[in-house]
């Protein structure tokens, strides 16, 4: 091992954690909290400030047998084009229950595989989007999809809608690693697809890959992402394979060897982190990695960079409404999350009001750890006496997470000097096992969370 942490540490931090996507957690949302509580939320939005929307498309072709994400296999156009209806009638709800006509700065289709709407149905929920909302000029605008299931025709509609920016599921090159996962994608179709998008006038593709999965050696790795690295992604996330079959059967079907161990994981990272940098991509958060055009480099050097539900963001508008089965809202006073089945979605549909399943409100103090987490997680860095000072508590408020820091410390991972703490290069593969000492909700159970490394 080149660098950090030696392996007996290593074990230290094994476990399972959040992915500290927001604050409190998804495992805080309660039935207590639904669309009473949002609707108010949303009447109070600051006037005048742009919102985001965030849209969900459950449906996919082909299951993907690591999948932890809210999806299904649906082939008719028919349930497919019907569920489209269905987003076109929330985004009216919801752009009535807001104050006044807004602006919107971002949109993303995330999924699922958004690019399973029929061609017509994308086009009416993008012309829905449009009637009710003002589109800012400069708005980024993004879809996922997956390039075994697009066509030449899909892509060209892309730009002339107003997308900006694509993301691709590609997981890894390696055909044994593929064969694992069920997910057959060779190298030559990842590569047209980037063509015919940047062809189709798309300015920025990012494409996901995953460490951590059946029959991946750190070999396989470094061929996987020197051959990446040719296709020339302007951003890419790279996950730690999040391996939770209570929550989802379908990895139960994984085939390939044992899944790697923590310290092989950890390798892989190393590999994947040292070949993408040589590279010229800089390291972004915990995750991300961009080429310096990109706006997520230029966003993450100013400090502005963001963390959502979709993982890293340069979108800083203070609401993110989330549209469809599962999708999930963050505003300022509160979370929300809408039914996650596609049935029980529908038929929260056919009442009135929004689809919300359950949420959590977020009180001063939440919205202060928050803003240490985030930042954290974004810069490697925060002022503890700065926040704690905007947010009128004590300078001494933090003294006891600051005192579980303290190993951390010893270890490298982070440098602590007069309540400024700096996330060393060693500590950035440890982000969430630095930041969940700010978290006042999180218990130990092991069957809730993902791998922490
Ligand atoms: C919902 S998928 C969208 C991609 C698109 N549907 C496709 O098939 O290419 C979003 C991304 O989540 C990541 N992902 C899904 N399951 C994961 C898991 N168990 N662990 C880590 N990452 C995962 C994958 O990298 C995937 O590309």
């Amino acid at each position: 091992m080149k660098k950090g942490i030696s392996f007996d540490r290593l074990a230290r931090y094994e476990g399972n954690l959040p992915r500290y996507t927001s604050y409190p957690t998804a495992v805080q949302f309660t039935e207590a909290v639904g669309f009473n509580e949002y609707q108010q939320w949303l009447q109070a939005l600051p006037e005048g400030e742009p919102v985001s929307l965030y849209l969900h498309v459950p449906f996919c072709d082909e299951l993907c047998k690591f999948c932890a994400c809210n999806t299904q296999v649906v082939h008719q156009e028919s349930i497919r084009s019907a569920y489209g209806d269905l987003l076109c009638e929330e985004l009216k709800r919801l752009a009535g229950f807001l104050q006044a006509r807004r602006s919107v700065s971002f949109i993303h289709f995330g999924g699922g595989t958004p690019t399973t709407l029929p061609m017509n149905a994308m086009k009416k929920v993008m012309q829905t989007i449009y009637n009710l909302f003002d589109i800012q000029q400069n708005a980024d605008i993004s879809i996922e999809l997956d390039p075994r299931h697009v066509s030449v025709e899909y892509f060209s509609m892309l730009h002339p809608l107003g997308f900006t920016r694509v993301s691709f599921g590609v997981q890894d090159l390696d055909p044994k690693v593929q064969k694992a996962c069920g997910r057959i994608q060779s190298k030559e179709l990842t590569a047209h697809c980037i063509n015919v998008v940047r062809q189709n006038y798309i300015q920025s593709v990012n494409m996901d890959l995953i460490y951590g999965l059946p029959n991946q050696t750190v070999e396989s790795l470094s061929a996987t992402i020197r051959s990446v690295v040719e296709l020339k992604p302007d951003r890419l996330a790279v996950f730690g394979y999040a391996h939770v079959p209570w929550k989802f059967k379908r990895q139960t079907l994984l085939e390939g060897d044992v899944l790697p161990d923590s310290i092989e994981r950890f390798q892989q990272r190393q590999v994947i982190d040292e070949i993408l940098q040589e590279a010229g991509y800089q390291v972004i958060g915990l995750d991300h990695y961009a080429l310096p055009h990109d706006s997520m480099s230029k966003s993450a050097q100013q400090g502005t960079l963001h963390r959502n539900f979709q993982g890293y963001t340069v979108d800083d508008a203070p609401a993110l409404l989330g549209v469809g089965a599962s999708s999930v809202s963050i505003v300022p006073q509160g979370i929300v999350q809408n039914h996650p089945s596609v049935a029980a979605y529908q038929k929260a549909m056919s009442q009135e009001g929004l689809p919300i399943a359950r949420g959590v409100g977020r009180d001063e103090e939440d919205l202060l750890r928050w803003t240490v987490i985030e930042r954290l997680m974004c810069d490697l860095y925060i002022d503890l006496n700065q926040i704690t000072r905007q947010y009128n508590k004590p300078d001494n408020f933090f003294d006891d997470a600051l005192l579980k820091l303290k190993s951390f410390e010893e270890d490298g991972l982070v440098k602590i000097e007069s309540y400024k703490i700096t996330v060393t290069e060693e500590g950035r593969c440890f982000l969430r096992n630095i930041v969940v000492v700010f978290d006042t909700y999180y218990r130990v159970a092991p069957q809730r969370h993902a791998q922490a490394i």
